[in-house]
């Protein structure tokens, strides 16, 4: 059932708290280096502006400890900053949550205006879920609306305790959370087929829920990454020196057991002397690798057969890398992956993670359907989880 989202509540008028994610990567002197996540909030925060409503916004940043020297890189000023170049007005940065400052802040706040709280998780009733600190943040403003796709996965009090604290009508979703769940309704329910799931990254133990969920509703499932290595084993193939999960071979056979022709394991591999730059390469085709050798990409045959299946695919769901593509010698597999879905005619959505960062990183972001905001977040909504941060939001009447 959709949410009830800003579109549905009065914003006229009123102080609007919401919660962002703008827990973006920071450069090592706390620029931010990716403003995804900020500049995928702006429909909502324009959509409150523009009706003349004021915007009262929070997010974490970081693991903050306590210690506040430590905790200073993950102040709310540099991404409050960039928001005031994307949005084009002032964004009146404070530097408490509930404190003095936050409340003359909120109590002058004007239609139109912008304040943007200290970093949530500075105060420990955050994490803990508390009533308390979620009524504090509630008696700034008149109304909620969750715009923080890539949080909704946890019980922290910006996300749970505080849209408690509303009336029905005055809770509701932004439009990030509002498309993130109409692309997870495409890819949990019965999409238009073939539908393929493309997966890498290091562990199977990692995936397993996800590849337990989806592995009943795809038709294929497209292996890569490190993982590679860990089912090649299961099915008693030589692997080299390649990551193995030594643990999860019994794991990995079920899977291979119960999934039987879905699951696609790649038919060559690009290896290395070593897992760094500049070591000796080759590909080698079939399931052994050879000894002393590392597996570090798909090759050439499986990246051009992914490919096609992508090509002719109804929808495409991709999670994780088909290698260490963060080393440019072992990036051809998830570039060549990236390549087929920008290109292909089906609905294609990246997310979780790594994979969001490697298609933002090859400049393909904006030619495919769907680039998830969330990491943990869209891995545990593709495990079929429900989230209390969403269960507390209306339904649309
Ligand atoms: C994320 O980056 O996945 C979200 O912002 C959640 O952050 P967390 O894992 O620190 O809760």
């Amino acid at each position: 059932m959709p949410k009830q989202t800003v579109r549905d509540i009065d914003v006229a008028g009123r102080k609007v708290f919401v919660r962002v994610d703008f827990n973006v990567p920071q450069t090592a002197s706390g620029e931010v280096a990716d403003d995804r996540r900020i500049r995928s909030a702006l429909p909502t925060l324009k959509h409150i502006l523009e009706r003349g409503g004021a915007l009262v916004l929070a997010s974490h940043l970081g693991r903050p400890t306590g210690d506040p020297a430590a905790d200073a890189p993950f102040r709310m000023d540099r991404p409050a900053e960039r928001l005031a170049q994307l949005l084009g007005c002032p964004v009146q940065k404070v530097s408490d949550t509930v404190g003095p400052e936050a409340q003359a802040a909120c109590q002058a706040l004007k239609p139109g205006g912008v304040v943007m709280l200290e970093n949530v998780r500075f105060n420990k009733g955050e994490k803990k879920g508390d009533p308390a600190f979620a009524r504090a943040m509630a008696g700034l403003v008149d109304c909620y609306v969750n715009d923080a796709f890539g949080t909704c996965h946890r019980d922290e009090a910006s996300m749970v305790a505080l849209p408690e604290q509303f009336s029905a009508d005055r809770r509701a979703i932004g439009f990030l959370v509002e498309k993130e769940l109409d692309i997870l309704a495409t890819l949990l329910g019965d999409p238009r087929r073939p539908y393929i799931a493309v997966m890498g990254g290091a562990k199977v133990s990692d995936k397993i829920g996800v590849i337990e969920n989806l592995i009943k509703k795809v038709d294929r499932l497209l292996i890569g990454g490190a993982m590679t290595y860990t089912f090649l084993k299961a099915q008693g193939h030589e692997i080299g020196k390649s990551k193995v999960e030594a643990d999860k071979l019994d794991l990995a056979r079920g899977l291979l057991e119960s999934a039987g022709a879905k699951i696609v394991l790649p038919s060559d591999h690009l290896v290395a002397s070593a897992p760094e730059a500049g070591a000796a390469t080759r590909v080698v085709k079939g399931g052994d690798l050879p000894a002393d050798w590392f597996g570090m990409d798909i090759g050439p045959e499986t990246a051009a057969h992914y490919g096609q299946i992508i090509h002719t695919a109804g929808v495409v769901v991709w999670n994780g890398p088909m290698g260490k593509f963060e080393t440019e010698d072992f990036a051809a597999g998830t570039k060549a992956v990236a390549h087929a879905l920008a290109k292909s005619p089906a609905i294609t959505a990246v997310g979780g993670g790594e994979s969001a960062e490697a298609i933002e990183k090859f400049g393909l972001a904006d030619q495919v359907s769907h680039v998830s905001t969330g990491g943990g977040a869209f891995l545990e909504s593709l495990e079929g989880k429900k989230f209390n941060s969403l269960a507390v939001i209306p339904d649309k009447a």
